[in-house]
């Protein structure tokens, strides 16, 4: 099924603007990060270019208290003072729902927690009508997740139908965040995994990753990660493997510009760095109308998996020196990746979730119009 292509009638993610290094906007005004595949080079290099000012700013700590009046340093403090950020999250999250919160918290927005139990989508309300909702509230920003492709398409073309004076007060914007959607796209995973591969090999000055080869490793085909990975390093420059089992890594993934491997064992010694991903077994649904089928299986068997993909200390061996190991959690020890691997001195895992807060205070900043720093 992969790659995923999505309606973009009423408001397109990747039209041009004027400017290629901006976000595109809706006739509302309202800026949205839906996905990072078709976006310009320039427009991913400036996400980037701002998580760095954001980085240099917060210093190396890079981290925010989860709780209590977080405080960003003086140059970030208080850059959403007044502006309320709505975490819409109607599928399982951590790192990403957490980060979200601490980004915003500690640049001084006031944050609202949904998640689908204990709000009304559990009553059968859509996601579109949720949003609009609160969006109607106030809320200048929407960070949505949703098990659906498209979703938060959905959700920014229905923000953008609504109409001014009528259905919203007139003037009012709402960017929306994708924070991943189905197996379409992980924009801000995207962006964070590219940022930490650019950091770990020098590149932070201009984003230029030409030369570089990332192995993507394991489930591809139901990887909204993946496919953002894909779209923000080929941007800029890198060559980008995806590497499994054909029954993961289909010949169609080759459509988004990526080379396709069978054989890890080949592919490791040239990667600069390998981004290892866990078997996305609740995003393999069913064939449609079956109730009791089983979907067709992801591996033929976990043990048989993890001898020809598992990324182990074997493995470790034969990578470059200088050649760092990505994860995006969550981890699955012992299947994907064994505990020598995940937690070697080559693993940035932890790195990138710490950059996930400085991209997501970048983002924030870019969607809702904050252009002081
Ligand atoms: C995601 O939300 O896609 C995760 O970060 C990766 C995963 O679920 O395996």
């Amino acid at each position: 099924m992969p790659p995923t292509s999505l309606p973009t009638a009423g408001f397109d993610p990747v039209t041009p603007t004027p400017d290629p290094a901006r976000l595109p906007t809706d006739a509302a005004g309202s800026t949205h990060l839906l996905q990072l595949g078709g976006l310009p080079p320039a427009a991913v290099r400036r996400l980037l270019e701002r998580t760095r000012r954001v980085h240099t700013l917060m210093g190396e700590t890079a981290s925010l208290p989860l709780s209590g009046p977080a405080q960003a340093p003086a140059g970030l403090r208080g850059l959403l003072k007044g502006r309320v950020v709505a975490n819409l999250f109607f599928e399982d999250s951590t790192r990403t729902r957490v980060s979200f919160s601490v980004a915003a918290r500690g640049l001084g927005a006031k944050v609202i927690d949904l998640t689908s139990v204990g709000s009304s989508v559990s009553k059968g309300e859509s996601v579109a009508d949720t949003a609009a909702n609160v969006a109607a509230m106030g809320a200048d920003a929407l960070v949505i997740r949703h098990r659906a492709s498209g979703a938060c398409h959905l959700v920014a073309r229905t923000l953008a139908a609504l109409r001014p004076g009528r259905h919203f007060p007139a003037g009012r914007r709402c960017a929306v965040i994708n924070a991943g959607d189905g197996r379409h796209e992980h924009p801000t995973q995207g962006l964070l995994d590219t940022y930490t591969l650019a950091e770990a090999h020098g590149r932070l000055d201009g984003f230029d990753l030409s030369g570089l080869t990332v192995a993507i490793v394991g489930d591809v085909a139901a990887s909204r990660v993946a496919r953002s990975d894909i779209a923000a390093m080929t941007a800029l420059g890198a060559r980008v493997v995806c590497v499994g089992p054909p029954s993961l890594v289909p010949a169609s993934l080759g459509a988004l510009g990526c080379a396709l491997s069978n054989d890890l064992d080949a592919v490791l010694p040239d990667a600069d760095a390998v981004n290892v991903l866990r078997i996305q077994f609740e995003r393999r649904e069913p064939p449609a109308g079956a109730t009791h089928t089983p979907g067709p299986a992801a591996v033929v068997s976990l043990g048989e998996y993890a001898r020809l993909y598992a990324l182990d200390a074997d493995r470790l061996r034969t990578m470059k020196p200088g050649a760092i190991v990505m994860h995006p959690g969550p981890i699955n020890r012992g299947v994907e990746i064994t505990p020598e691997a995940a937690d070697s001195p080559r693993s940035v895992v932890l790195r990138q979730v710490a950059h996930g807060v400085l991209v997501r205070m970048a983002v924030a900043c870019e969607c809702l119009g904050v252009s002081d720093f």
